[in-house]
């Protein structure tokens, strides 16, 4: 389908948007637009400038310099309350859903349906909302509360939140990076059917395939400016092409665990009991291996390895280093047992968002490597300086905050400083979600180089393709429990899915 841009007029056009912060130029002149119905795809490194970019369009931030024109008027600037009123929304990637509240309260809250006196009017509003799950092909249970909900459905309830408002442009930011590549194809499906209604939509990813599948258009950005925009005429350029726009130089996108000596049992887990009547689990990870976790969201990996390493309580269950038990009731316990633990909420759990870059990812490898009195704090960027490098991490030096960092960059120092703290055992829970194509490679590399150093690797990943590059061996994690574990060629996308969804050899 191509879309004809020839009798449109867009509905929103930023003019040379320029966002200086503190002497570091954010922003260098951009132009960008959106038409009505149009899905207008924002692409770059991480650290590009895309959510500044959208933070300028929401009113969050104030440019420095150039215009926005809606509708005929150009603006120096916007703020909120403009923003939402000239039309122009977004779901944001952060959850900014009320647990306790059910999905129809949520999707209406502060812009209620009222009746006589200014009581609330639920039924109405459950109405609308209904005809509109029906109209996008969206199914939930409207009467449930949102911490019940699964992750993608709350997802779901967002985007309706989002739309609730009638806007004529909907910014989506990174929407599929908690999803699995089924609930991705779902919003992808239902970002299409959006567009649709002729809503111009402004969609984020770091996932490229989904991105040339749902484009009209696709910008991709560096450093601040536009390197080149594909349009109908060129859009069917292969992925290969806009990571090389987006880096400036080509991308090894193919990156397979390099072959080291798998030794003996570094980590085992005997009969790990979450509650007295959940499932048992057992596994162990050899040395110089990467043993992958998959299942769906909500299967309970993450559940299975916050309890393994002290972060939530456990039932039951015997944990063993090199063969000696080690008892661990708490994180710091497990970070002493020599684990790393790299957490799926890295901006919550994993970073000293006020300390610097250079503390945050100093601060455990360094507890180890200090030995004496004196410390002389000059030399200690020279220590993190190439780690960073390597990890592409931006930032204007190793002394700014942790704070004013992007997204992508954020997980990144979180990942440099369980690098630097060389521990033994290194668990991840979704490494690379929210990190840009190029850095995965760098960070696949040093995986790599883990296991080579005699190191093993835990990875939980809804990633598929890293998941089979990487792994030696994938076990399929289903309702709380090991389904099955995969090895050689039996480690492939079909097999995954069939076994993460409970589907037997019989197709039943
Ligand atoms: N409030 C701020 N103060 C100082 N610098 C900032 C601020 N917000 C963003 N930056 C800087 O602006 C640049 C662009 O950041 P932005 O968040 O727009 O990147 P992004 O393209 O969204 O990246 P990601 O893919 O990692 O989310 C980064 O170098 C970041 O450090
Ligand atoms: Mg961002």
């Amino acid at each position: 389908m191509t879309f004809d841009y020839e009798n449109r007029k867009p509905v929103i056009a930023m003019r040379d948007i320029k966002k200086e912060f503190s002497g570091v130029w954010a922003l260098s002149g951009i132009t960008f637009d959106v038409y009505p119905g149009e899905v207008h795809c924002l692409v770059g490194e991480n650290g590009a400038g895309k959510s500044t970019l959208m933070k300028v369009l929401t009113g969050a931030y104030t440019p420095t310099s150039g215009s926005i024109e809606v509708d005929g008027t150009t603006y120096d600037k916007l703020d909120p309350m403009l923003s939402k009123s000239l039309g122009i929304n977004i779901v944001y990637q952060e959850n900014d859903l009320v647990p306790s509240m059910d999905v129809v309260e949520n999707i209406y809250v502060g812009n209620e349906k009222t009746k006589g006196f200014g009581l609330v009017d639920y039924k109405s509003m459950e109405a609308e909302a209904r005809s509109k799950m029906n109209e996008l092909g969206i199914d939930l249970k409207l009467d449930t509360k949102i911490e019940n909900l699964s992750v993608s459905d709350q997802q779901f309830v967002k985007i309706l939140k989002a739309l609730s408002v009638q806007p004529r442009v909907l910014i989506m930011d990174e929407p599929t990076s908690m999803f699995n590549v089924e609930d991705a194809a779902k919003v992808l499906e239902l970002t299409k059917k959006i567009s649709e209604q002729g809503i111009g939509i402004i969609y984020i990813s770091h996932f490229l395939n989904e991105v040339v599948q749902i484009a009209d258009r696709i910008t991709v950005i560096r450093d601040g400016a536009v390197v080149r925009t594909y349009t109908n005429e060129n859009r069917d350029t292969p992925i290969t092409a806009i990571t090389k726009d987006m880096v400036g130089r080509s991308v090894d996108m193919f990156y397979d665990k390099e072959k080291c000596p798998i030794g003996d049992v570094m980590l085992e887990v005997k009969d790990l009991q979450l509650t007295k009547d959940s499932p048992k689990i057992s596994f162990t990870v050899r040395q110089g291996e990467i043993v992958g976790f998959s299942g769906m969201v909500g299967s309970g990996r993450t559940e299975m390895v916050r309890a393994l390493v002290g972060a939530d309580s456990r039932y039951a269950g015997q944990i063993f280093i090199n063969g000696k038990e080690v008892h661990i009731s708490n994180p710091n316990d497990s970070i002493n047992a020599g684990i790393a633990f790299i957490t799926e909420d890295r901006q919550k759990l994993g970073l000293m968002l006020n300390a610097s870059v250079l503390e945050n990812a100093t601060i455990l490898g360094l507890r180890e490597k200090i030995k004496g009195f004196f410390v002389n704090i000059k030399k200690f960027p020279a220590l993190i300086e190439p780690l960073l490098k390597e990890l592409r991490v931006k930032t204007p030096s190793v002394w700014t905050e942790a704070i004013y960092l992007s997204g992508g960059n954020q997980q990144k120092v979180v990942l440099a400083k369980w690098l630097y703290a060389e521990q033994d055992i290194y668990i991840f829970d979704e490494p690379t979600r929210g990190i840009d194509v190029n850095a995965k490679a760098e960070f696949y590399k040093q995986m790599s180089e883990l296991t080579k150093k005699g190191k093993c690797i835990l990875m939980i990943s809804s990633d598929m393709p890293e998941l089979i590059s990487m792994s030696d061996r994938v076990l399929v994690v289903r309702d709380g429990a090991i389904d099955c574990e995969l090895t050689g060629k039996d480690i492939n996308e079909q097999e995954i899915i069939k076994r993460a969804l409970g589907v037997k050899k019989n197709g039943r």
